[in-house]
């Protein structure tokens, strides 16, 4: 496995079955499984040949392992899984796997997250929809930076500020000023594209405080 699903495995819980959500080749169903961490994996994914990876990597661990084909959390039951890992997807489809399974709001499942783009979507998604994002790892995987989230739900809402989007819980991790600034780039082209305006006066504060080596107040 890379940094980023060691990463992700490390935020799942111990002695609970976990439901790895677009598993693609099964290296994170096969390790939750083969190293004993859970008792039981749901490997899914939408589409038939993935799974087929998925299983011929899960072959040793068959008593343990399950292959589901099917969209998102639609393959799981309520309380099927408790560790749901969505990795390796946009954070859109993401939100859109989250918003489809209402029974994931519900402080008993354990989400561990891993977009493969816009970062700064999710968390603002996770802020809004009364998910706690208790705790990030930074890391860096085939030369670009991951951000892996653990969230659980608590139903407290909140309207998150850019900085908090943009840097999450980053700060102090190593890493984490290559990671801002690899944002900021991103924010700067963002703002290439608005006619001027409140919009683009607001990220033009915001490109100032990220430069300003400013962090979220968390
Ligand atoms: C880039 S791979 C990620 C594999 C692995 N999770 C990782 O992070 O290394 C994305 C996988 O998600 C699957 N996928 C995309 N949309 C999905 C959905 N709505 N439900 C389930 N799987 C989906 C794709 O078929 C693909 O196998």
């Amino acid at each position: 496995m890379d940094a980023r699903l060691g990463a992700a495995a490390a935020y799942v819980r111990p002695g609970r079955a976990a439901a790895d959500i677009g598993c693609d080749h099964g290296k994170l169903s096969a390790w939750l499984a083969g190293s004993g961490r859970c008792p039981r994996v749901f490997a899914c994914d939408l589409r038939p040949g993935p799974l087929e990876k998925a299983r011929k990597t899960c072959a040793p661990w068959a008593d343990k392992i399950e292959l589901r084909l099917g969209s998102g959390l639609s393959v799981i039951a309520p309380g099927e899984a408790e560790e749901i890992i969505i990795a390796g997807m946009g954070a859109e489809t993401i939100m859109e796997i989250l918003e489809a399974a209402p029974w994931v709001f519900d402080p008993r499942y354990n989400l561990v997250l891993v977009p493969a783009t816009k970062h700064s979507l999710l968390r603002r998604w996770l802020a809004r929809w009364g998910f706690d994002l208790r705790a990030e790892t930074l890391c860096q995987a085939a030369g670009r930076w991951y951000a892996v989230m653990n969230a659980r739900y608590t139903g407290h809402c909140f309207e998150p500020d850019g900085l908090y989007c943009l840097c999450g819980r980053m700060q102090g991790q190593p890493g984490a000023g290559d990671y801002r600034a690899q944002q900021c780039g991103k924010l700067k082209k963002y703002r290439r594209g608005l006619a001027p305006g409140p919009e683009a006066e607001a990220v033009d504060r915001l490109i100032e405080e990220m430069e300003e080596d400013k962090w979220p107040q968390l």
